[in-house]
């Protein structure tokens, strides 16, 4: 049952944490909405507000623990409580290691891994005060299949993987963890790529094989739907193309 929930989501200004914004607000969920850019962040809490959903919205820069602490509390603030966390933010500054981008790979590490961890820092006390609590941490289908260009990125998530599994098994009984791990989606993820080369050749590829983040924002539900007692511990979705 989503209707009621309170859901916060990281990255929530495009791509998947937006369409699974406003899904969420479609099924009668309460959002809290966290990214950097707090102007196309405003535009998607305006844009759930006219069609008659509960939304607040700060801005938010992972990588840093208090703005997690920060978004959690807008949370409770607004709303009373707080119970799903959607660790949706990412960065994908991609490239081969012989470019050296040693600064794109601490990017990786601080919004991939660590934006997660602060994400757990700042709500489980929160769930372990109510007796209930959801995780949703975005992986990806790379954290199971490395590809050349994409190696710190696919550890990343393949560190996003580890964890969601360790703490879901640390917090059985009572919180529930789960992790989506989406094939190509069509997001602007790929504008983030520095090499014109690669871009080209990761643009190409999504023509060819991208999903559209509505398909994710579905498989977000799909995990929220479950019975009480059911948790979902993984998605993987691919488009029919990739698959
Ligand atoms: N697109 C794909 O093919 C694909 C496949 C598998 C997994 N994923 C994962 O899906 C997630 C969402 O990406 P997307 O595809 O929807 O791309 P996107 O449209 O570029 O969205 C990325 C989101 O992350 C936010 N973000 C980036 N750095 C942040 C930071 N330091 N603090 C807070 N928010 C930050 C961005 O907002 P601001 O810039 O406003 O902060 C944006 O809302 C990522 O975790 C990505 O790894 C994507």
């Amino acid at each position: 049952m989503i209707e009621g929930q309170v859901v916060a989501i990281t990255g929530a200004s495009s791509g998947i944490g937006k369409a699974t914004a406003l899904e969420l607000a479609r099924c009668g969920a309460k959002l809290v909405l966290g990214a950097r850019h707090q102007e196309a962040l405003a535009q998607v809490a305006e844009q759930i507000r006219l069609a008659g959903g509960d939304v607040v919205s700060r801005a938010t820069d992972v990588s840093k623990r208090e703005d997690l602490i920060s978004l959690v509390r807008l949370a409770q603030e607004n709303f009373g409580r707080l119970d799903v966390l959607f660790s949706n933010a990412g960065a994908m500054p991609i490239g081969p290691f012989d470019e050296l981008a040693v600064e794109d790979w601490e990017t990786m590490v601080d919004v991939n891994i660590k934006g997660v961890l602060y994400g757990i820092a700042a709500a489980l006390p929160v769930f372990r005060e109510q007796g209930s609590g959801h995780f949703i941490h975005t992986a990806s289908t790379a954290a199971r299949k490395t590809v050349p260009n994409q190696v710190v990125y696919a550890a990343t998530k393949a560190a996003v993987l580890a964890l969601s599994d360790g703490l879901r098994q640390e917090l059985a009984g009572q919180i529930r963890v789960s992790a989506i791990l989406p094939g190509f989606t069509d997001t602007a993820f790929s504008e983030h790529v520095k090499s014109p080369e690669l871009k080209a050749q990761m643009q190409k590829a999504g023509e060819k094989f991208a999903m559209s983040p509505e398909a994710v924002a579905k498989a977000i539900v799909y995990i929220l739907q479950q019975p009480e007692e059911v948790n979902i511990a993984e998605v993987t979705l691919r488009s029919k193309a990739q698959a």
